[in-house]
């Protein structure tokens, strides 16, 4: 017989079958907000998985809850219903290795590029000594192609420069997991694709497991190895893609024949997550 939950020789360990091989295991999450109006249901239903060492993007309709899903992964909220584990462990409350960066950079403008990069290992307990640390970052900033600007204010720097800033000190702290909400998305078209292939130098050096969140759909294909549609809030997984090993990984990719195809698929998917309530799509 299974231990329950929290019991026997799995004190705090949940047995979850295929969950507790992945990183993160979601399974069956409901989650509704307090509104004046009442209860605004957000997710119903959600389930997904990212192995150790995955990139997952996440896309679907504005407003369907994927900004929450990313609360729920790193431990800001608890769902109302369903289980959210990481390490085949229940997330009960905010996790110190996670790392997180969002389509507005929020760097703090009285310090500088070095002293923001650093913030996290003030706060996240760690045995780095001042000068590992002020290593640490210098490393993050040259593999992010700032070597150079490390006492600069954020105002000085554009907007994709503060962009690859804020990824140096969403990692800086070595999280295991690194939540990444539309973090190119007020980028023009060329930063963006830019800070794309920075992204894959970055997951080259540095062992993290990946949730992107995304309204671009060629950013979904040449950055994850797997891409998740959800429905219509509230929210449910409606749709999942694995790009393969030989998805795109340099620009000139996108414009193959598989990449059109996976593209396309995606497009259609999208469409029914935005016209079609997930009842319907059901009985469909
Ligand atoms: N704290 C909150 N209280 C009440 N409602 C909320 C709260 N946070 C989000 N919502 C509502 O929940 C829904 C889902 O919000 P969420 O930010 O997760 O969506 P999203 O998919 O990230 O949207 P977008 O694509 O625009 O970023 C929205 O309708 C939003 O207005
Ligand atoms: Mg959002």
């Amino acid at each position: 017989m299974m231990a329950a939950p929290g019991q026997g020789p799995w004190r705090g360990f949940f047995v979850l079958g295929v969950g507790m091989q992945s990183k993160i295991h979601i399974e069956d999450v409901h989650h509704s907000y307090t509104t004046p109006d009442g209860p605004l249901p957000v997710l119903a239903g959600l389930t997904l998985d990212v192995q150790e060492g995955g990139f997952v993007a996440v896309v679907g309709p504005s407003g369907c809850g994927k900004s929450t899903l990313t609360r729920l992964i790193s431990g800001l909220m608890v769902p109302d219903q369903g289980l959210v584990a990481i390490d085949g462990q229940r997330v009960k409350g905010p996790r110190s290795t996670v790392g997180m960066a969002f389509q507005n950079p929020v760097l703090l403008e009285w310090r500088t590029i070095m002293d923001n990069i650093l913030l996290p290992l003030e706060i996240v307990p760690n045995k780095l000594g001042k000068s590992e640390r002020i290593e640490r970052a210098r490393y993050l900033l040259s593999l992010v192609g700032l070597s150079g600007f490390e006492d600069k204010r954020p105002s000085e720097l554009s907007g994709g420069m503060r962009q690859r800033a804020s990824l140096c000190r969403a990692l800086v702290h070595s999280p295991d997991i690194l939540i990444l909400d539309e973090p190119f998305g007020a980028l023009d078209a060329f930063t963006r694709e830019d800070l794309w292939q920075t992204m894959h130098e970055v997951k080259d050096q540095e062992p993290f497991t990946g949730v992107l969140i995304t309204h671009d759909l060629r950013e979904s294909i040449f950055l994850a190895d797997q891409v998740v549609v959800l429905s219509g809030r509230p929210a449910k997984t409606q749709f999942t893609l694995d790009v393969p090993n030989t998805g795109p990984r340099d620009l000139e990719h996108l414009y193959t024949p598989e990449a059109s195809e996976m593209l396309a698929v995606l497009r259609h998917q999208i469409e029914i997550a935005q016209h079609r309530a997930p009842a319907e799509e059901e009985t469909a």
